[in-house]
């Protein structure tokens, strides 16, 4: 009998093809070629006519910097902190789920990946391996994305899980009240392959049988619908707080007057997102929305960015917006399916050594020398 766990995917790239790779849309590519058409799909899609999905790279792209010269950039450093927590440059893998549709390694090809990079991982509630088992293979801080869904006890108890299994700061979703309508997702039939669990979700059902709550039906409102709560408001994101001792982001925000409120209701962080597209088609392009978050929170706790950042130069952009670091989804997912941990890390570091080459062609040595100026030069 074939065990095949031993199967090596025989289409993943090899190591000389990874190295032969420069930009993440040529991962996109190999990574398309190389998933089955519903994974690629769901991976892919933005919501509606998918204008925010367009938006959030667009706006990236326009943000023209005024480099600076003659600085001294012989030595430089990309590292930072967020919370405490190290960052080798400013980067996070945003919280992305079904990571073992991508590859049969899953979420643990990606976190070693992000543990040898010396960047955190933000752990998917809707991951296909367990909380538990990604901390103990991380060698980089692991954070948690959760929704708060309708069961209360049930997200009180996956906090302390959270907690126990080592985890450094929850996210908190909250643009997903409803989940977006994805067309290209609905069109190719998706669904949660039989083979997947949802692990960290599971739990006794009421008819007293261990196993997933519900993944059958197709889009992700009928997959997923039993995740995610509709009635939620500021009140849960104190009693989310009142839990833990972990600082809790927020993420998922675009209006300043949101961000506001989430800090005095507890939050010790901001995640401008709006899901890379995924929910309200027409909602502002992250670049748009980070510029007046980060002037309103004005370096009371860090905000952090994602939605289209494809290059280092970006993270540049995001930074002299105001950001202190930034998130990437669909990057991840299109490594992850090439090559798994090899493919995480290769894009991962095409963004490293990109902003490091950013960041000297813009005359700055250090994150603390990437300012708001770098856009919006003084006339004088
Ligand atoms: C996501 N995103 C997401 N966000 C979240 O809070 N929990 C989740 O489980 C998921 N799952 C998920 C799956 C897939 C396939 C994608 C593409 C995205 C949103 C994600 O965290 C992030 O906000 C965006 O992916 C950022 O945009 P880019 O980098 O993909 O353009
Ligand atoms: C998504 C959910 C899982 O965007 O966050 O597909």
């Amino acid at each position: 009998m074939i065990n095949t766990e031993q199967v090596k995917n025989p289409a993943e790239c090899t190591a000389a093809e990874l190295a032969a790779i420069f930009q993440i849309d040529e991962f996109e590519h190999a990574a398309r070629a190389r998933l089955d058409p519903m994974a690629f799909a769901y991976f892919v899609g933005g919501a509606g006519r998918e204008l925010t999905l367009e938006r959030n790279r667009a706006a990236w792209d326009a943000l023209s910097i005024w480099y600076r010269v003659m600085v001294d950039v012989s030595r430089r450093s990309t590292a930072t902190t967020l919370l405490d927590l190290p960052l080798s440059f400013p980067l996070l893998a945003a919280p992305t789920a079904l990571h073992k549709m991508a590859h049969p390694e899953g979420e643990l090809a990606t976190v070693r990946a992000c543990g040898e990079a010396g960047i955190p991982m933000v752990l998917s509630s809707l991951s296909t391996t367990s909380v538990e088992e990604v901390c103990a293979a991380a060698t980089a801080p692991v954070l948690f994305q959760m929704y708060i869904g309708p069961d209360r006890g049930f997200v009180r108890e996956l906090v302390n899980r959270v907690e126990r299994a080592g985890c450094r700061a929850i996210q908190l979703t909250v643009d997903a009240p409803v989940w977006g309508l994805r067309e290209r997702e609905m069109r190719s039939g998706f669904h949660v392959p039989p083979h997947l669990r949802i692990v960290n979700l599971e739990r006794i059902d009421p008819q007293g049988a261990t196993g997933p709550t519900g993944h059958t039906g197709v889009g992700i409102s009928e997959t997923l619908g039993w995740t995610i709560s509709p009635n939620l408001s500021w009140k849960d994101l104190e009693w989310l707080c009142s839990l833990t001792t972990l600082p809790v982001i927020v993420k998922g925000l675009c209006r300043a007057d949101d961000a506001l409120t989430a800090v005095r209701s507890g939050a010790r962080g901001i995640v401008v997102s709006n899901h890379g597209g995924r929910q309200l088609d027409g909602a502002p392009s992250t670049a748009d929305a980070l510029p007046r978050i980060a002037q309103a929170v004005a370096s009371r706790v860090p905000v952090i960015v994602d939605g289209g950042i494809r290059q280092g130069v970006d993270i540049l952009r995001a930074l002299a917006l105001g950001a202190t670091a930034v998130q990437i989804g669909r990057p991840i997912l299109w490594g992850l399916a090439c090559a798994g941990q090899p493919g995480v890390k290769r894009v991962i570091d095409i963004l490293a050594s990109d902003f490091d080459r950013s960041m000297a062609l813009a005359g700055c040595a250090t994150v603390a020398a990437v300012t708001r100026d770098l856009l919006r030069p003084s006339e004088a």
